[in-house]
């Protein structure tokens, strides 16, 4: 065939795998009523503020939507106290951090991220030619900052780190991250990702925010597909100094949000008693599992967020579709010092008891046998 050729480096790149979703299962195993707690969403469903406000932004689907998002980010710099230009928009934190690969990555710089995070951050410096240093993960499974900071070499421009992480629940306190700071300085660009930050109760927890007035070279991440309900329709957004955001603003397709998107996150960022209520919820919720899974002593770790990492003794694979069998789709996971486990989201209580129950009747019918 003819043709221009695909590069190597993009012949190589893996492709993400996302959460199963329900039509699929359904379609394949002919199953019905089926629990998804695959992909860190809120079970509760979306803000009812951020609904109205899509019925609302309905009728001007014909126009380009604002592609800087004046309003949004408007609000945004009022409710974290920064200016305008210290914040951009994107089509889910995912495309920020895929933005930042392009922007600060030329071929063969690195970018160090801990072994067991998000996959994103490894196919976004893959998908420029860029080299991923993944540093092991510290006892308990948690990002191990100080090594992470000593893998800093002379090519490297971005540092990502899960707080909390994805898949493992833990998260990176004050104290720790204070340390890296001051190993590290401002000699590459620090990515703080807080993607499941509303949820997280812990006093010690840092808040990017504050690494960022202290004048350090980071750049937050938020999304709104959390606790806000709004995954399907594709918004986050970065906070950082004004000559990163304008950095960023060069490799932004021109419309990478839509106006749908803004409209929403608009109105859930206004909708308090939401995000309080889905926070308690979560809590509750993420106890009630942990507890379960400690009485029955199934191997996990324990979680500050909406998702708990579970270790099994068996075939995770096999058991992914056991589970699918039974109507629950849960979430595999791999790499280093992840072998047979999986990845449950908190859901709500039926959810949870319906996971619990297909849990019993595979593993624990597995090893009574
Ligand atoms: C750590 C982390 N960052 C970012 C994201 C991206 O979320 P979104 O693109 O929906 O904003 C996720 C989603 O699962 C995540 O786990």
């Amino acid at each position: 065939m003819g043709g221009p050729q695909v590069p190597d480096y993009i012949r190589r790149l893996a492709v993400y795998v996302p959460g199963k979703p329900i039509e699929e299962v359904q379609r394949e195993l002919g199953v019905r009523d089926i629990v998804k707690l695959a992909s860190n969403e809120n079970p509760l469903g979306t803000s009812p503020k951020a609904l109205e406000a899509i019925r609302q932004a309905l009728p001007e689907l014909n126009r380009y939507p604002d592609g800087s998002g004046y309003k949004l980010r408007k609000a945004l710099a009022q409710r974290l106290a920064v200016d305008m230009d210290q914040i951009i928009l994107g089509n889910g934190s995912c495309e920020l951090i895929e933005m930042l690969a392009r922007a600060y990555l030329a071929d063969g710089d690195e970018a160090v991220i801990s072994q067991q995070s998000f996959v994103m951050y490894e196919l976004a410096v893959n998908q420029v030619n860029g080299r991923a240093i993944a540093v092991p993960t510290a006892p308990g499974r948690r990002h191990d900052v100080v090594a992470m900071a000593k893998a800093v070499g002379e090519r490297t421009k971005l540092v990502y780190i899960a707080n909390p992480c994805n898949p493992t629940g833990t998260y990176v306190t004050r104290r720790e991250l204070d340390e890296y700071f001051e190993i590290v300085g401002d000699r590459v660009l620090t990515v703080l990702d807080q993607a499941y930050q509303e949820y997280v109760d812990r006093a010690d927890y840092p808040d990017g925010l504050d690494d960022l007035r202290k004048g350090r070279n980071v750049i937050v991440l938020r999304t709104f597909s959390k606790i806000y309900g709004l995954a399907g329709i594709r918004i986050g957004y970065a906070v950082s100094s004004p000559e990163v955001i304008a950095t960023l603003n060069r490799v932004r397709s021109p419309f990478n949000t839509s106006s749908l998107a803004q409209a929403a996150a608009l109105a859930a960022l206004d909708d308090e008693e939401w995000a309080t209520a889905s926070r308690t919820h979560n809590l509750q919720e993420l106890k009630f599992l942990e507890a379960e899974l400690s009485r029955r002593g199934v191997k996990f770790t324990p979680s500050v967020t909406n998702f708990v990492l579970i270790e099994f003794d068996e075939d995770v694979q096999k058991l992914f579709l056991e589970f699918q069998k039974r109507g629950v789709i849960i979430r595999p996971v791999g790499g280093p010092g992840l072998v047979n486990c999986a990845r449950v989201s908190v859901g709500t209580r039926k959810e949870n008891l319906r996971f619990l129950q297909a849990l019993d009747s595979l593993v624990l019918a597995a090893t009574a046998g």
